[in-house]
């Protein structure tokens, strides 16, 4: 759990088929409403559905850097940006190299959506697919491989859906890059202390400390 953070440099290397399988294996486990198991996971290896899907993560990544970052179309990751973005955006770029992308779809019907009628953002209804996701990024850090979570894709859901035949019914809710890292995985990740996010008894008790 501290170290399994997002990996964006992979090397191209091919990753087995049966250690991809072993990390599935025990992602399943993960809790979801109702034990309906809603989750569908499409390991995509072929190199042009890997081509296309980086093709179709292009226009919701340029407008997330427009909109978080103020960066126009013609942005490139020079020096005079923080690393970490450098990082992204050359993952983005070289998507498609990445040797496995895993495409995670929930059926919706499964999900246990007991938020949908407070007339505000649902967020329910993921908590029935996202467990099982970070399931598979810490089965994948205890291999030695690299991952990166990512949902910008998810915009271009339709596309994708026809890209790789994903029935009506599912929706996408990831997809992970998956492959061996171009360096050292994480080991330090930066996430606020306990007593920032926890108190006792009330929202506004004194924070948790141990
Ligand atoms: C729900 C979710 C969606 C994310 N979507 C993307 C994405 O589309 N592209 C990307 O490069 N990283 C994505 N990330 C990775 C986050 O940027 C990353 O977890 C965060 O910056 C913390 O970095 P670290 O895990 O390396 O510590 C996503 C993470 C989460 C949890």
């Amino acid at each position: 759990m501290r170290t399994a953070g997002t990996t964006r440099r992979f090397l191209t290397d091919p990753v087995p088929d049966a250690l991809l399988h072993r990390i599935l294996d025990n992602a399943r486990f993960a809790p979801n409403g109702g034990n309906r198991q809603g989750w569908h996971v499409i390991v995509v290896k072929d190199k042009a559905t890997r081509r296309a899907l980086h093709d179709l993560y292009q226009p919701p990544w340029r407008a997330y850097l427009a909109e978080r970052y103020g960066l126009g179309p013609g942005a490139v990751p020079g020096p005079d940006l923080p690393r970490a973005l450098r990082r992204t955006m050359e993952f983005a770029e070289r998507l498609h190299e990445v040797p496995v992308h895993l495409l995670v779809t929930v059926e919706l019907s499964t999900l246990a959506v007991t938020d949908r009628d407070l007339g505000r953002q649902s967020i329910v209804g993921g908590g029935s697919v996202y467990p099982f996701v970070q399931n598979l990024l810490l089965g994948l850090r205890q291999e030695g491989l690299g991952a990166a979570l990512t949902t910008l894709l998810i915009p271009a859901e339709p596309r994708v859906k026809e890209l790789l035949g994903i029935p009506e019914e599912h929706a996408l809710a990831a997809l992970v890059a998956v492959g061996y890292p171009a360096g050292p995985l994480p080991t330090r990740l930066r996430r606020k202390a306990v007593e920032e996010f926890t108190t006792r008894d009330r929202f506004d008790g004194e924070p948790f400390g141990a």
